[in-house]
């Protein structure tokens, strides 16, 4: 008989790539979706979790060219950024894809062509706002004013940011360009529509059977769009970065980034195929019966609700998401996280901050904003590690494998189990179902309460016994208590894993036992005469010093852009000592026809440099001649001849040009 494993795609809403994530982005989508991914293996679901970048759009276009380089160098730069903060938080993308790829490009292409053949696309002409001193038009969110429903001044042409309401640009009262703050002009341009209002029926019977089975707020915003009507919505915009339109007429035009990047999932699945060597793979979670898992932000929930499964039902033959998993959003210390105040922890600066990842893992589970707006506390953060993290979890751990170590050599005792232990050790079963039925409910807080309550009880059932008393009086029953905690311990490794796969793995580790699956909890999977690996605590306590020090490193903002230009601070530059030099002695450099060998002095001290300028100057031309040198660089040797500084020069090509003193400088004189 075949088992038939069901499968699970996972998603996690494809982030922007022109910033880079802070702790409301990881504990709003990507770490909930992990956990869930996690999950899912572990109770031998066949999973696929992906997720990728989403590169398109106008501001990637226009910061590109605030920064003077190309849309596609500036996703390369914030790519990696992105990819090595999920790799450090552990986050278990089988896939991590991009939205700049050929191959997805072609799959919205593919998409486009079968929405359209399938009916689904309409052109109008629309009049769009234009800003004649930017010299662009202004596609949603560079056009702000006043959102038509709520009044909020600072609504974006797409969306208002504070009600929800999805926007198009010529909905906004008071327009002005976001960019310049000019008010705009209108003019006419052809676009393509996908038509909502024929896609409304059928979203809307799959949001009903939705009901009771989602979150409230999800089906409820859902549903408020659907009650407004749905009115066809443009896919195409005025910039040149992203997937060009392939219709006569389009050629200066893009999709929409929104159309796009959904389809990323898409594209993300098809390449995770091909890297396993199944390119077809990719269908049987999109075109099967798999169950498809979207985890997006609150903003994002319209978009994944209404438009990317009206884009699946446009084009057929792909399944709709099973659920819908939208996130409210987490605040920091009584407001919102902001960048631009240096307001928040800025996940760059984790890396270095000297804890674990799981710690920070640890805290953000606690604030999966569920159903509610949650906030990051510092108070609460410290609280929570010295009280719940060491005093329970890494105390039950500790002092177990500890006793272990010190009073039966590291040897995990024979047991003599009771009926109560035999009952002790079978209840983690029920939690390990709790733990599942929970976080595929998307309750992942209490579900990482069930596994300190089942600490807890270690915690109680060592200190009611006293082992330490037992092993004087009744070493054999010292053991039993041993044996029992140590495969307490297993079974807590086990259901850590989800949320905290480093102290996972290590308690495993010391164990000296493999890593289990949820089907392992509560079968003694941890056998008596098992030599363990010395312990070590898991967790670190945080004093107050600890925590300010944490507050203040991980609210650096780092100056990303100032990187991009290349930009250096003045104490940099003053590092680079440059100086007039005068050139003394010319020799040729053996087997390097290019090369020059220059003594030179440097104001009283002699030194030489080896230059790429023997066909552009000759002997001489050279000698006497004034130069400019940067000399503390640190020697090298090239072909042979040692060279301890640089000759600074214009180079244009092969057109090279000897930087000189404009006046008598003296050799030795300060650049500067
Ligand atoms: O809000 C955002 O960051 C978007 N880039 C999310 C896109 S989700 C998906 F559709 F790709
Ligand atoms: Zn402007």
């Amino acid at each position: 008989m075949i088992e038939i494993v069901e499968k699970i795609l996972i998603t996690c809403a494809l982030p922007y790539v022109n910033n880079v994530p802070h702790i409301g982005n990881i504990a709003g989508s990507h770490l909930p979706a992990d956990i869930f991914a996690r999950l899912c293996r572990l109770a031998g679901y066949d999973t696929v979790f992906i997720g990728g970048s989403d590169e398109h759009g106008t501001p990637a276009e226009v910061t590109a060219e605030r920064l003077g380089i190309t849309p596609r160098e500036l996703s390369d730069f914030y790519f990696k950024i992105h990819k090595d903060i999920y790799d450090w938080l552990d986050i278990s993308y089988d896939n991590f894809s991009r939205t700049s790829i050929p191959l997805h490009h072609e799959t919205t292409l593919d998409f486009f062509e079968h929405i359209q053949k399938n009916g689904f696309i309409v052109e109008n002409t629309v009049r769009l706002p234009y800003c004649e001193n930017c010299r662009r038009v202004l596609p949603d969110r560079y056009v702000e004013g006043v959102c038509p429903k709520c009044e909020y001044e600072h609504a974006r042409g797409d969306q208002c940011e504070r009600c929800s309401t999805l926007l198009n640009p010529e909905e906004l009262k008071s327009p002005r360009c976001a960019i310049c703050g000019e008010e705009p002009v209108i003019r006419d341009s052809n676009h393509l529509f996908l038509s909502l209002d024929k896609l409304e029926p059928r979203l809307r019977e799959w949001i009903e059977s939705k009901k009771g089975e989602w979150t409230g707020q999800v089906v409820n915003m859902a549903l408020g769009w659907l009650n407004e009507g749905l009115k066809p919505r443009s896919i195409t915009r005025d910039i040149k970065w992203g997937v060009k339109v392939p219709l006569k007429g389009y050629e200066d035009k893009v999709f929409y980034v929104w159309f796009d990047a959904p389809i990323g999932y898409v594209s993300s699945t098809k390449e995770w195929a091909l890297n396993q060597g199944e390119p077809e793979l990719w269908r049987e979670y999109w075109q099967g019966d798999a169950r498809i898992y979207n985890f997006v932000g609150k903003d994002n929930i319209p978009f994944h609700t209404i438009f990317w499964p009206g884009i699946l039902i446009a084009r057929g033959g792909y399944s709709l998401p099973y659920r819908v998993a939208g996130l409210q959003y987490l605040n920091y210390e009584g407001d919102k996280i902001s960048k631009s105040k240096g307001f928040g922890v800025f996940c760059e600066n984790l890396p270095d901050a000297g804890l674990s990842s799981d710690i920070w893992r640890y805290y953000l589970t606690l604030l999966i904003p569920e159903t509610n707006d949650s906030e990051w506390k510092w108070a609460e953060f410290q609280e929570r590690v010295n009280n719940e993290l060491v005093a329970n979890l890494g105390n039950f751990i500790h002092r177990s494998l500890h006793f272990i170590q010190s009073k039966f050599d590291g040897v995990v005792p024979e047991p003599d189990l009771s009926e109560d232990d035999i009952e002790l050790l079978k209840s983690t079963e029920e939690f390990a179902a709790q733990v599942q039925e929970l976080i595929f409910d998307i309750r992942f807080r209490e579900a990482l309460r069930k596994v300190f309550e089942l600490s807890d009880r270690g915690n109680k059932y060592f200190q009611s016994n006293e082992p330490w008393k037992l092993i004087k009086t009744d070493p054999k029953k010292a053991g039993t208590v041993l044996y029992v905690c140590a495969n307490l311990c297993y079974d807590l490794a086990v259901l850590l894993s989800p949320f905290m796969p480093k102290s996972s793995a290590k308690i495993f580790e010391i164990l000296n036992t493999k890593p289990g699956t949820l089907q392992d909890v509560g079968r003694q999977k941890v056998a008596a005469g098992t030599k363990i690996n010395r312990p070590e605590p898991l967790f670190p306590k945080l004093d107050d010093k600890k925590i300010s020090e944490l507050k203040n490193r991980t609210s650096q903002v780092t100056k990303y852009e100032e990187m991009i230009m290349g930009k250096i601070s003045y104490d940099e530059f003053s590092r680079l000592d440059i100086r007039v030099a005068e050139i003394v002695e010319v020799e040729p450099v053996k087997g390097a026809d290019k090369l020059l060998k220059l003594t030179i002095d440097v104001g009283g001290k002699t030194k030489q440099i080896v230059g790429g300028i023997a066909q552009q100057y000759s002997k001489d031309e050279l000698v006497g001649k004034r130069i400019v040198v940067l000399d503390n660089l640190e020697p090298a040797v090239i072909r042979g001849v040692k060279s301890e500084g640089m000759l600074l020069a214009a180079v244009d090509g092969d057109e090279i040009s000897i930087l000189t003193p404009d006046r008598d400088a003296k050799p030795g004189s300060k650049i500067m």
